[in-house]
């Protein structure tokens, strides 16, 4: 399989379809919001009057869906893959949020956001693309000074990790650290901490790998002969088997931060 093959196979797995693209859930995200507005209040929307908001690796949008009903704001939603970014204009107009949500198409690697443009970043699921501390440090010029950011990233939970789950993630994504240690480069990078979180279990499952699991069984029937493609969904099954075997071990943590 060539590379052009393999992003094919790859977005026929993660299908703009599904409910999400990774862990999370509505809870979650108003929990995060709550917190990034500063603590207990009832109204939300009086809490984020007049904030410019962008969600950063919005994907097909569920977390952008629910900021906008919580904020009342009109929200910028940026991602690289387009079917993703139609599909969060379709579910936005269906929810009656058409003019609450604009949709662009641009670069994590290569963000043409004037600095300073923003009072609340939003990144469920996708710093790990420009890399934790990278990402920090690039999200904090965008950020307009006393601005929030909050994102979600894999995290170790504890030590002792059982060695098929450690080599599991050497093996795709061995940048992943602990709380503390990214709670100590969040400061390192210029941020106060105002909340972080490891979201529950049932985040990775109803929202995400339960209909993951459902499409790569529907993918299965067609790719019988397809050895590589095969392999592919071979991989998504390990991870969410190695999840459901070592849950206990690591988590989508939300940090919100403030600039
Ligand atoms: C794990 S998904 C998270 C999506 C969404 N926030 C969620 O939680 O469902 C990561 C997202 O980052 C997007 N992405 C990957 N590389 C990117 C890049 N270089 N620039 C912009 N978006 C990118 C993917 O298309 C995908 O939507």
């Amino acid at each position: 399989m060539n590379e052009q093959e393999q992003m094919e196979s790859f977005y026929e797995i993660f299908d703009p379809s599904l409910p999400r693209l990774g862990p999370g859930d509505a809870g979650s995200t108003r929990r995060a919001l709550r917190a990034a507005l500063g603590g207990p209040t009832d109204d939300l929307t009086v809490a984020s009057a007049g904030l410019r908001i962008i969600d950063l690796g919005c994907g097909n949008g569920a977390q952008t869906l629910v900021l906008a009903v919580e904020t009342g704001l009109e929200i910028e939603a940026l991602d690289n893959h387009k079917p993703f970014l139609q599909e969060l204009d379709r579910r936005a107009r269906a929810a009656g949020l058409a003019g609450k949500i604009h949709t662009r198409e641009g670069d994590l690697l290569a963000l043409d956001c004037e600095d300073a443009s923003f009072d609340m970043v939003w990144c469920e699921g996708a710093i790990f693309i420009m890399g934790f501390r990278k990402g920090l440090a690039r999200i904090r010029d965008l950020l307009a000074p006393g601005g929030s950011l909050a994102l979600s990233e894999l995290c170790w939970l504890k030590d002792d990790v059982p060695e098929e789950c450690r080599s599991f993630f050497e093996s795709q994504y061995p940048q992943m650290s602990d709380v503390s240690a990214n709670l100590d480069t969040a400061r390192a990078c210029g941020y106060e901490v105002l909340d972080w979180f490891a979201q529950p279990e049932s985040a990775w499952w109803e929202p995400y790998y339960t209909p993951l699991g459902e499409q790569v069984a529907l993918l299965r029937e067609g790719y019988a002969e397809d050895i590589d493609r095969s392999a592919m969904l071979d991989m998504v099954e390990l991870e969410i088997e190695i999840y459901r075997k070592y849950h206990d071990c690591y988590g989508n943590v939300f940090f919100v931060l403030k600039r």
